[in-house]
C-alpha cells in the first residue's frame, strides 16, 4: 500500500493547484479524480446523452474506459484510448461531470481506477469523496474550502488573465450551484470526513496552504 493523502473539497477551493505542490515537496504522484469524471463527461457529450437519462447514462458507462498515464509527471487522461487531457477544463464538460458524477454507475466505474493508484504508490489525490469513499484509510485527509467570494474571485480573475469574458455574479451562481449538487447528492456527497484536517484557504495565501499541509505529512 502506498501513502496516501485525500484532499477533498468544493469547486474553486484550489485543490489541484495545492495538490501539485504537495506531490512535488513530497516527491508524491498527485491523482486529479475530477479530470476522471471530466473524461466520462466528454464520453456522454460525445453520445448526445442529456444528463437527466439517468439510465442512457448507466448504460453508456459500459463502452467507456478511462485510463491515466503520467508525462513529465503531469497527468494524462485517456478516453478509450485517445488523450483528452486538453479537452477537459471548459465549463460545459464541467457541468456535465457535476450533474453525472451523482450517478452511482459512473462513480462506480471510477472507483477502482482511483483506488488501484492509490494502492500501488505514493499518492495525493483530490476529489469530493476521496477521504470519505474511495481511501476511508488515508493516512492524511485533508478538506480544503473557502468562501464562495474567495473561490469566484479567483476563478474571475483566472479567467481575466487568460482574456476569457466573463461575468463575476455568474462565476459566483455557478460555484454555489455546483456546491449545492455536489454536497445534496445521495451518493457520495461531498463533506469533510470526521479525520480530516480542515484548512479554510479564504485568507491564506498558497505558500501557507501548501506548508500547513506538508506539515500534516510525511
Ligand atoms: O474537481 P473538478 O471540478 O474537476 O470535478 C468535476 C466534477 O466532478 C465536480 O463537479 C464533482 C465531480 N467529482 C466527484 O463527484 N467526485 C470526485 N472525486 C471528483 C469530482
Amino acid at each position: 500500500m502506498g501513502y496516501n493523502v485525500a484532499v477533498d473539497g468544493p469547486a474553486g477551493a484550489g485543490k489541484s493547484t495545492i495538490a501539485k505542490l504537495v506531490a512535488k515537496e513530497k516527491n508524491y504522484i498527485y491523482v486529479d479524480t475530477g479530470a476522471m469524471y471530466r473524461a466520462m463527461a466528454i464520453h456522454f457529450l460525445q453520445k448526445g446523452i442529456s444528463p437527466e437519462a439517468t439510465e442512457e447514462i448507466a448504460h453508456a458507462c459500459q463502452d467507456a474506459n478511462v485510463t491515466i498515464d503520467y508525462e513529465d509527471g503531469v497527468q494524462q487522461v485517456y478516453l478509450n484510448g485517445e488523450n483528452v487531457t486538453s479537452r477537459l477544463r471548459t465549463e460545459e464538460v464541467g457541468n456535465m461531470a457535476s450533474k453525472t458524477s451523482q450517478i452511482p454507475a459512473v462513480r462506480e466505474k471510477l472507483l477502482e481506477l482511483q483506488r488501484g493508484l492509490a494502492r500501488e504508490k505514493d499518492v495525493i489525490m483530490d476529489g469530493r469523496d476521496i477521504g470519505t469513499c474511495i481511501l476511508p484509510e488515508a493516512d492524511v485527509k485533508i478538506y480544503l474550502t473557502a468562501s464562495v467570494e474567495t473561490r469566484a474571485t479567483r476563478r474571475f480573475e483566472e479567467l481575466k488573465e487568460k482574456g476569457v469574458p466573463c461575468d463575476y455574479e455568474e462565476i459566483a451562481r455557478d460555484i454555489k450551484e455546483r456546491d449545492t449538487r455536489d454536497t445534496n447528492r445521495e451518493t457520495a456527497p461531498l463533506r469533510k470526513a470526521d479525520d480530516a484536517y480542515l484548512v479554510d484557504s479564504s485568507d491564506m495565501t498558497i505558500e501557507e496552504v501548501v506548508k500547513t499541509i506538508c506539515g500534516y505529512c510525511k
